[in-house]
């Protein structure tokens, strides 16, 4: 049985649709990839899996439950966990409080072994414990986020598009902690527009366009280079790698 499994979502904004009647799955311990240009309502899809934006219809079960009218309070006590675009943290309050906020958002608290863990996944956060967030740089910000995500224990983690914004290197090191996150059998919906990190950790792919699912399947499928030109999938993101 999949963790998550989406069927036929379809949203949008007022009268403005952006998804049309998405399919979706991801398998226990898995990582799927979400590929797709600006635009394409990758966000979207992300909000309406953590229930932020309602599903216009369609379903979707996790766990075997059926989710599809949850509130986003219930998905993330189920395990359902995203991370926000652009790295949001709160700007004033430490790194510490940053941390405990998602604790007392989930109403329990994180188990010693779960801390130990994320400060060493992001070790570089135990001396800036009590500094406020804002005046970190962009990585660590991006670590922050992330760490507030597992404190709250994820059973599914939505990163959405992680790298953006951030240099080469710091990019291989968010990847390094994510391929670890998945290794401790956390199932991961990592939103990406650029593909190249994204492929080495991922197990499957789903390629959103305008709305729509119009590619998928295993990773080794989108890995080949001639699909992948100019680090995007040129075949699909149509206007990117013209001329
Ligand atoms: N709050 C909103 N109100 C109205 N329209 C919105 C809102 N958020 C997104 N949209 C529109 O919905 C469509 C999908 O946007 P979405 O943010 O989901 O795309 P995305 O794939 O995440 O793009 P990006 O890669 O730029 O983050 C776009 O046409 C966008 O303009
Ligand atoms: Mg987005």
């Amino acid at each position: 049985m999949s963790l998550l499994s989406a069927e036929g979502i379809s949203t949008g904004y007022g009268g403005m649709r952006v998804l049309w009647e998405v399919d979706l799955a991801v398998e226990p311990g898995e990582l799927l990839c979400v590929l797709g240009p600006n635009g394409a309502g990758k966000t979207s899809l992300a909000m309406c899996i953590s229930g932020v934006l309602p599903a216009w219809s369609g379903s979707l079960a996790f766990d075997g439950l059926d989710v599809t009218r949850a509130n986003p309070e219930r998905r993330a006590g189920l395990g359902i966990i995203q991370v926000l675009q652009g790295r949001r943290v709160f700007p004033d309050l430490s790194v510490d409080e940053n941390l405990r906020v998602a604790r007392f958002a989930a109403r329990t608290r994180a188990s010693a072994a779960t801390e130990q863990f994320v400060f060493e996944l992001f070790e570089p956060l135990t001396r800036l414990r009590g500094v406020p967030a804002g005046r970190l740089s962009g990585g660590e910000q991006q670590m922050v986020a992330i760490a507030r995500a597992l404190f709250a224990e994820p059973r599914l983690l939505i990163l959405d598009e992680p790298s953006l914004g951030l240099a080469p290197l710091l990019v291989q090191g968010l990847y390094r902690a994510i391929r670890r996150i998945k290794e401790t059998g956390v199932s991961v919906l990592l939103i990406e527009q650029v593909v190249g990190a994204a492929l080495e950790v991922a197990d499957r792919v789903a390629v959103l366009e305008a709305g729509r699912i119009v590619d998928g399947g295993p990773v080794e499928k989108f890995r080949d280079s001639a699909v992948l030109a100019h680090g995007y999938l040129g075949g699909h993101f149509g206007g990117a790698n013209d001329g």
